[in-house]
């Protein structure tokens, strides 16, 4: 068998032109303009692709985009007030700072995080919005666990009834993964890395979700023929090289369906962020 390679090109076009429709929406009929705020801190190169690429992206939708540019020694009072700052300004309406924040501060990045306003929080990572997802009212959702869900419902796979396994539990991917797929009614289980007997555990997935930052961690015989793989990882091998947590080319051969690294999940982090944006002046405004 040889998988259906799900690009995330063409899945990421179709939300942002969704969300580029609604920020016209707001626009006409309640003049305001959706804005978003990121907070990058130091000068991590993959850092600064990826907030370049959310500008870009909220040029092409119309959406007002404020990048701040912090310096490397930014203490933690500085970040803070720059949030207030954000908190309070009216013409944004979502706020993001970039992870990883330098070491300096890096032990203070739940504080940091905690101080944006639940309301504005588009990386949905405030214990407010965590909560909310848990006990089954999402409001702002983390964008990339968004992404693979999106992502399957427009390729038209099923949720419902199938064994879900995801490797790595971190906040950003592996836990929020988990409450949408269970709230979708799939059966899901969660690996780490003091899992045992781990590729048991993955051959029983119908859908394996891959979110470890490990090259090529998983191999094809950790994987049920059929299954649908998402890769979630973005690894860089070499000074050009980007390869998931997935052994591609092998895992090809026996999957259902698979999504590539580059060009497969990661593009859709961007456009839920978009969709969140859209949310966020959708919940501060009660429209
Ligand atoms: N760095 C890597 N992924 C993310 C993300 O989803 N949000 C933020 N804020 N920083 C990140």
């Amino acid at each position: 068998m040889t998988a259906k390679i799900l690009s995330g090109k063409d899945f990421a076009a179709q939300i942002k032109e969704s969300a580029r429709l609604e920020v016209e929406e707001i626009k006409n009929k309640f003049n305001i303009t959706p804005g978003l705020a990121v907070i990058i801190v130091g000068e991590n190169p993959a850092s600064q692709v990826y907030v370049r690429n959310k500008h870009k992206s909220c040029e092409e939708l119309g959406i007002k985009s404020e990048v701040v540019t912090m310096p490397e020694n930014t203490t933690k009072e500085e970040l803070l007030n720059k949030i207030d700052e954000l908190n309070a300004a009216k013409d944004i309406h979502g706020i993001l700072v970039q992870l990883p924040l330098p070491d300096a501060i890096k032990n203070h990045s739940e504080e940091i995080l905690n101080r944006i306003n639940p309301l504005k929080d588009v990386d949905g990572f405030h214990p407010m919005n965590v909560g909310k997802l848990v006990t089954g009212s999402p409001a702002l959702v983390p964008c990339t666990p968004a992404g693979c869900l999106e992502m399957l419902d427009l390729a038209g796979i099923e949720i419902e009834g199938k064994r879900a396994v995801i490797i790595g539990r971190s906040n950003i991917v592996g836990k929020p993964m988990l409450h949408l797929l269970m709230s979708r009614n799939a059966t899901v289980t969660v690996c780490h890395s003091r899992t045992k007997n781990l590729s048991e555990v993955t051959r029983e997935a119908d859908i394996l979700v891959a979110a470890i930052g490990k090259p090529k961690f998983v191999t094809a015989d950790m994987i049920k023929p059929g299954a649908v793989v998402v890769d979630v990882g973005i690894n860089r091998i070499a000074p050009k090289k980007l390869v998931g947590d997935v052994d591609f080319d092998a895992a090809v051969e026996v999957a259902s369906a698979i999504t590539p690294v580059p060009g497969g999940v990661g593009l859709l982090t961007v456009a839920m962020l978009m969709k969140n944006v859209v949310k966020a002046v959708k919940l501060q405004y009660q429209i």
